[in-house]
């Protein structure tokens, strides 16, 4: 496996999942952008870890859920590294919240957050893609729960629902330039956006009982299965997504 040469956005890289995929690309050779919004101390250290591998890294302050800052967020790269051939939609929040109590400011931040950035994200990333003629890569980080309800956190759903339809019609019109799209779909995975969930060792307790693997993911679990997305390996993979989850999905809850 190697991503020599090639070029990498991930979104809300500098923490949880997009942190380990940051670091499974640089691994691979990759050159990175890390996008972010907070914590640039974060950012700045794991600058230093990619150097450490061997590849180059820069962070990008750029609130993803906003087209112009994406925008800004590619002529970056490209201004930086002459290229765009791998984009991780990866920034992702959840308010656990259920259909009766989400206001309206609590589903239009998920929605903008989670779909309406991998959406021109797509759009973006593809567009400069084509542009360079040589195809490229484009992976959303969705979840189970595109495909599988998790009462109580309804707006989360309903935007990797979307992602899902997004991966799938967005790698149907691309695919003719030769631009993959494939989502991820992880399950649970021990990153802060489970914080209140792994903070409850009864909440583990019932989770852990529920996966058939026994565990959560580590984020460099899923790390691992986007670089292999984002490689040459993979060159037959468009408009689908593949569920890293420890089966979750499948498991029954032992009645
Ligand atoms: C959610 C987590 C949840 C996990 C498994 C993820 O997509 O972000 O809150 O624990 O799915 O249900």
């Amino acid at each position: 496996m190697s991503l020599h040469g090639k070029v990498a956005i991930v979104t809300g890289g500098n923490s949880g999942i997009g942190k380990a995929v940051v670091l499974a690309l640089a691994a691979q050779g990759a050159n990175i952008v890390i996008d972010y919004v907070a914590n640039p101390a974060a950012t700045d250290a794991l600058e230093q870890q990619v150097a450490g591998l061997g590849d180059r890294a820069i962070g990008v302050e750029a609130d993803v859920s906003k087209v112009a800052d994406l925008q800004r967020l590619i002529s970056a790269t490209v201004e930086a590294f002459g290229r765009l051939d791998i984009m991780v939609n990866n920034a992702g929040i959840e308010t656990r919240t259920s259909v009766l109590d989400t206001t309206e400011a609590q589903y239009e931040r998920v929605m903008e957050i989670n779909l309406k950035s991998a959406f021109f994200g797509t759009q973006l990333a593809a567009k400069q893609m084509i542009a360079q003629g040589s195809g490229g890569r484009i992976i959303n980080m969705s979840s189970v729960h595109e495909d599988w309800p998790m009462p109580g956190n309804t707006a989360y759903c309903l935007s990797k629902g979307g992602m899902r339809m997004l991966t799938r019609t967005a790698g149907v019109e691309l695919g003719p330039h030769g631009v993959h799209v494939v989502g991820v779909g992880p399950g649970a995975v021990a990153t802060p956006i489970n914080t209140s969930t792994m903070d409850d060792p009864q909440k583990m307790k019932v989770l852990d009982a529920a996966i058939p693997l026994g565990r959560m993911a580590t984020p460099e679990e899923i790390g691992a299965v986007v670089a292999f997305l984002a490689d040459e390996g993979a060159t037959y993979l468009t408009a689908t997504t593949i569920f890293a989850d420890g089966g979750i999905m499948h498991s029954s809850p032992g009645l």
